[in-house]
């Protein structure tokens, strides 16, 4: 399972991307909104610092606006992947980027069928909010679920990226089903080497080990 970072904050980015264990990166309007900066400076200094897909919205919602962005957007950086609502202009723009080469993440996915319509497009990755769903009282995870299975039956190629992650659960339940890839909140990533039992374990082996006699060399 790939794990990329929900963030715009790139002290974060640097910070996941020196543990060595991220595959990319997805943004937001809201995302880039909280950090205060100019989107297009934001996302190309990502890209210097991960080497890998990095998402970026676009904020029209007609197809010639949507698919004008994409073009611009795809420019910035090879490893850009250009993330697009899923409303049906948007699907539409989904299909002009797979037939043009650009890389898709359709976003705002909160039913099978959407994600259905994504893949026909041929998008990239469709990313499924499972946290905006829990959020209402629908099951987020069942969303995954009901996606990986129509997927498998068709062998499409799109990836399912888990998105709107908010504790472990929705990490541990996304690699339990197979999962492409779940996007999580730096602080969800942070959480997920966390156990009780492992503080409480090296908290003994240390105090432990002031009791082993150690060399008188140096
Ligand atoms: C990522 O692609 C989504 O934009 C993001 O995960 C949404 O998360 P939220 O529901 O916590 O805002």
């Amino acid at each position: 399972m790939k794990f990329f970072i929900d963030t715009a904050d790139v002290s974060e980015i640097r910070d996941a991307q020196a543990l060595g264990l991220l595959d990319g990166v997805t943004t937001n309007p809201s995302l880039i909104a909280k950090t205060g900066r100019n989107f297009r400076e934001v996302i190309e200094e990502i890209c210097q610092i991960v080497d890998g897909p990095i998402s970026a919205e676009v904020v029209s919602t007609d197809y010639e606006g949507i698919i004008k962005e994409a073009a611009e957007l795809r420019e910035i950086h090879p490893n850009i992947v250009v993330k697009i609502p899923l409303i049906m202009p948007g699907i539409q723009a989904t299909r002009w980027c797979t037939d043009q080469g650009i890389k898709t993440n359709v976003t705002l996915c909160f039913s099978p069928l959407q994600a259905l319509l994504a893949a026909k497009a041929g998008a990239t990755y469709i990313s499924p909010f499972v946290g905006r769903l829990d959020d209402i009282a629908h099951d987020g995870m069942e969303l995954i679920a009901q996606i990986m299975e129509i997927y498998r039956q068709y062998d499409f190629k799109t990836e399912v990226l888990v998105a709107s992650v908010r504790h472990p659960i929705h990490v541990l339940e996304s690699a339990r089903m197979g999962a492409d890839v779940v996007t999580v909140p730096y602080k969800v990533l942070a959480q997920l080497a966390k156990h009780p039992l492992t503080d409480i374990g090296l908290a003994r082996f240390l105090e432990d080990w002031k009791r082993v006699p150690q060399s008188q060399e140096s």
